[in-house]
């Protein structure tokens, strides 16, 4: 699938009825999501890679723009006049019943419910994909998401063999799309009576 598909665009509203898009990273917006993680300050960058790196790895660069939709994706929100205030990534797990995601949301726009807005995007995008559950891993210290995601309906979880990390975890109500089609039969409702 192409990274421009229509129905991977987004438009949305901030609580304050600014308009945003959220849409894919595609091949051409390398520089763009780069410029956007150097302007990260150091602090939230390390929240969001778990390490101390200035700009995204040329590899993982490329990997970020080339991942495969809609099972993965990277995502880049714009306001109308093209800003980019957040990103986020997400893949479904080779099993397809979790939908593992990251997020971040540019200096200057934080406490504007950007990012309670890219999460419930994120969570509409792994309901119709059929996932069972949205998860994250997010460090111990960084309260401002854990916060995020308890608001949203998060639950935590021990990460295995990481004691710095706290998983979050939403189940998912499965969209409609996913849902089984065809209406249960007179007896099948006997039955389950
Ligand atoms: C965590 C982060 C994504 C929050 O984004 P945001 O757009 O500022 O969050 P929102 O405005 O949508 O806030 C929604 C809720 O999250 C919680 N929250 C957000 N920032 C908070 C903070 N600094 N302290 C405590 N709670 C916070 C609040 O409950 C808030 O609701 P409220 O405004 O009604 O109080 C942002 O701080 C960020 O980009 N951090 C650096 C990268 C990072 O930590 N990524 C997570 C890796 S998965």
């Amino acid at each position: 699938m192409r990274c421009d598909e229509p129905h991977l665009i987004h438009g949305l509203s901030l609580p304050g009825g600014e308009g945003v898009t959220v849409r894919p990273v595609c091949p051409r917006d390398a520089d763009v999501l780069q410029a956007y993680v150097r302007a990260l300050l150091p602090d939230a960058r390390y929240k969001r890679f778990f390490g101390p790196l200035r700009e995204l790895p040329p590899a993982e660069l490329d990997r970020v723009i080339h991942l495969d939709p809609p099972d993965q994706l990277g995502l880049i929100a714009q306001t109308r006049a093209d800003d980019v205030i957040g990103e986020a990534r997400y893949a479904l797990s080779p099993d397809r019943l979790d939908c593992e995601f990251a997020l971040s949301v540019a200096e200057g726009w934080h406490g504007k419910g950007i990012g309670g807005l890219l999460l419930a995007d994120l969570e509409s995008r792994a309901s119709s994909l059929g996932a069972r559950r949205l998860v994250g891993d997010v460090l111990r210290t960084n309260e401002a998401m854990q916060a995020l995601a308890r608001k949203a309906g998060f639950r935590m979880a021990d990460v295995p063999r990481d004691a710095r990390l706290v998983r979050i975890v939403k189940d998912l109500a499965l969209a409609p799309a996913t849902l089984p089609r065809d209406p249960p039969t007179a007896s099948a409702l006997a039955n389950a009576a």
